[in-house]
C-alpha cells in the first residue's frame, strides 16, 4: 500500500523503492526522482478506479454500463440473444441496444421479453417464442427470423438451466431435458443460422458455458449441467474451426456465480458457501459477464475464434 503522511506527501516504503527501482532501472530511479510520484499516482488512481467500478457493479443490477464504462459498437447489427428475458440474457440485450445494435430476443417468456422492449424500445428490439428444448421449434422460429431480417450478424446462446441434483439422483427426464436445451438447442439454433452467416461471410457466435464444464461442477450445478457445458465448449471450438474461412467466428464464456433470477432462490447458506470458494469474494453481477459477451459479439475480437474464456472471478484460473 502506498500511504500519505499527515502534510499528504508520498511516503515509499524500502520495499517500494526497491520495486520502483527495479521498474526503472536502478541507475535511472535514482536521477528520475519525478517519476517515482508519476508512478505512485498512477497506482492510487488504478485501484481508486478498481474500488469505484466494484461499488457501481455492486448497485448495477439495472443491467446498464458502469459510468464512463465503453459501449461496444453494434451500429446496423442484428443480434439474436437466447433467453434474452432475464438475468445474463437481459444484460446482454440491453448492451446491444446500447451500443447501437438491433436485439433479436428468443425466449420461453415472452411476457418478460416485451417487457424489456418496453423499456428498451421496441424499434431496437424484437422478440420470438421458442422453447429450445423443441428442435423442430427452434428450426421454424429461426428461420422466421432469419427471414424477417436482412442479415444475422451474431447469434448469442445463452439461454440454460441449472441441474443440481447428485449424480445419483438425476433421472434419465432430467438428464435428457437439461441436454436438449443446454445443449442440442444451442446446436439447432447455430445450425439454423450458420448458413446465411457463412452465406454472407460474416457472423459471431458466442456461446455461454460455465466454470461447471471445466469443474465437474460442484459450484451450482452438478452432472447434467457439466457434461451439457462441456459440449458446449466442444462445440464452441469446432464451428469456430469450421467457421472460421468463412468469417464465421465462434466463442464461449464461462460464467461463475451470477446474481440472476436462476441464482436467487438457492438461499443464503448456499450462496455464501459458493462465495467461499471464488477468489474475488463475491457473485456476479449480469452485466460483468454480458460485457465479456458482447466484446466476443462485437468487431473489436476480430481475431478471436474458438476461445472459452472464463469470467468467474478467478475460480478456473487455467492456462
Ligand atoms: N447464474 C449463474 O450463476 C450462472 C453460472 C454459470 C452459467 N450460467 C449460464 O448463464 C446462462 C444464463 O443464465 P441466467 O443466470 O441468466 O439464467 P436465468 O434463469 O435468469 O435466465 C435464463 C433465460 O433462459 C430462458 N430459458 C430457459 N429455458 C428455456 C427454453 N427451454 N427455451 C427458451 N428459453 C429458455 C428463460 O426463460 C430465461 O429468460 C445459462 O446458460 C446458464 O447456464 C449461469
Amino acid at each position: 500500500m502506498i500511504n500519505f503522511d499527515n502534510s499528504k506527501k508520498l511516503v515509499f516504503s524500502n520495499t517500494q523503492k526497491c520495486v520502483f527501482a527495479k521498474i526503472y532501472k536502478n541507475k535511472e530511479i535514482l536521477k528520475i526522482n519525478k517519476k517515482w510520484m508519476t508512478f505512485a499516482k498512477m497506482n492510487i488512481s488504478i485501484k481508486l478506479q478498481i474500488q469505484k467500478r466494484k461499488i457501481e457493479y455492486k448497485n448495477n443490477e439495472n443491467n446498464t454500463k458502469a459510468k464512463g464504462e465503453i459501449s461496444m459498437d453494434f451500429t446496423g447489427k442484428n443480434i439474436i440473444v437466447t433467453g434474452g428475458a432475464s438475468g445474463i440474457g437481459k444484460a446482454i440485450v440491453t448492451g446491444v441496444v446500447e451500443g447501437g445494435g438491433h436485439a433479436i430476443i428468443v425466449d420461453l417468456k415472452l411476457d418478460a421479453a416485451e417487457n424489456l422492449r418496453e423499456e428498451l424500445g421496441k424499434d431496437k428490439t424484437s422478440a420470438y417464442k421458442v422453447n429450445l428444448a423443441n428442435s423442430a421449434e427452434i428450426r421454424e422460429v429461426f428461420g422466421k427470423i432469419v427471414a424477417d431480417f436482412k442479415q444475422i450478424h451474431g447469434l448469442i446462446n445463452n439461454a440454460g438451466i441449472v441441474s443440481t441434483v447428485p449424480f445419483d439422483e438425476v433421472t434419465q427426464a432430467e438428464w435428457d431435458k437439461v441436454i436438449a436445451i443446454n445443449l442440442t438447442g444451442v446446436y439447432t439454433a447455430i445450425s439454423a443460422v450458420y448458413p446465411s452467416m457463412k452465406a454472407n461471410g460474416y457472423g459471431r457466435i458466442v456461446n455461454v458455458a460455465s466454470v461447471a464444464a471445466k469443474r465437474g461442477g460442484g459450484l451450482l450445478g452438478t452432472s447434467a449441467d457439466a457434461a451439457s457445458k462441456a459440449g458446449v465448449i466442444g462445440l464452441t471450438k469446432a464451428v469456430a474451426r469450421e467457421g472460421a474461412p468463412y468469417g464465421v467466428a465462434c466463442n464461449g464464456v464461462c460464467p461463475s456465480l451470477t446474481m440472476t433470477p436462476m441464482t436467487a432462490n438457492m438461499g443464503e447458506e448456499k450462496t455464501k458457501k459458493i462465495i467461499a470458494t471464488i477468489p474475488l469474494g463475491r457473485g456476479a453481477q449480469p452485466r460483468e459477464i454480458a460485457n465479456m459477451v458482447l466484446f466476443y459479439a462485437s468487431d473489436l475480437a476480430s481475431f478471436a475464434t474458438g476461445e472459452i474464456s472464463d469470467v468467474d472471478g478467478g475460480v478456473t484460473m487455467d492456462g
